[in-house]
């Protein structure tokens, strides 16, 4: 319910000058560490997957919220890692976020081609990260359903670099 986002707003931490100067990062640990919050958060994004048959989760913080989207939908989760942690790697992409660079991973032989992805990150900022997640999948011939977030960061105009792809937010700042 409304109320209930409102709640979880508040549980959001704003964190001036992490990691680095000039970034008001919002620190979503508390939301993950309230039972509550964390099963309304899950929740409210698995009511959003729809057609999807598969959750994808962005290291790290998306890795929490993936898998709880997936539990609560009844679908499977794949991690998109960042570079050199997966063993086997169908694609890799290098892209840049809001405080910096890296390189995500997809790991091979768990995304057949066709199959119905949504994809869950903690939080869109510049829209990097996701766009980059969503390059991986499309590589590899999945289709991209949705994106689902906790919070998104407005002003990045992250949804931007994600063209008509749909997004759910389920707070935005
Ligand atoms: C954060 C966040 C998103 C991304 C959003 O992850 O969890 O994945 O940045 O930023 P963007 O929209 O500008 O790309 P981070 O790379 O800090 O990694 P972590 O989850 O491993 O801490
Ligand atoms: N908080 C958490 N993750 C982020 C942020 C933020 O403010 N910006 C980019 N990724």
């Amino acid at each position: 319910s409304a109320e209930d986002l409102l709640r979880i707003a508040d549980l959001i931490r704003p964190v001036p000058d992490h990691p680095e100067p000039g970034v008001l990062f919002r620190d979503i640990t508390p939301v993950l560490a309230d039972g509550g919050a964390f099963a309304t958060v899950a929740t409210e994004l698995a009511a959003h997957t729809g057609e999807a048959e598969l959750v994808v989760g962005v290291e790290a913080r998306g890795f929490l919220l993936g898998a709880a989207v997936a539990l609560v939908a009844g679908l499977g989760t794949v991690p998109v890692r960042k570079a050199g942690k997966l063993p086997v790697v169908a694609a890799s992409r290098s892209y840049d976020l809001e405080y910096g660079s890296a390189t995500l991973e997809l790991p091979a032989g768990v995304v057949e081609p066709g199959t119905r992805i949504y994809v869950v990150d903690d939080v869109l900022a510049t829209g990097g990260t996701a766009a980059a997640a969503c390059a991986l999948l499309t590589d590899v011939g999945a289709e991209i359903v949705g994106f689902g977030t906790l919070l998104e960061l407005t002003a990045l105009q992250g949804r931007a670099k994600l063209g008509d792809l749909r997004v759910d937010a389920l707070l935005s700042a």
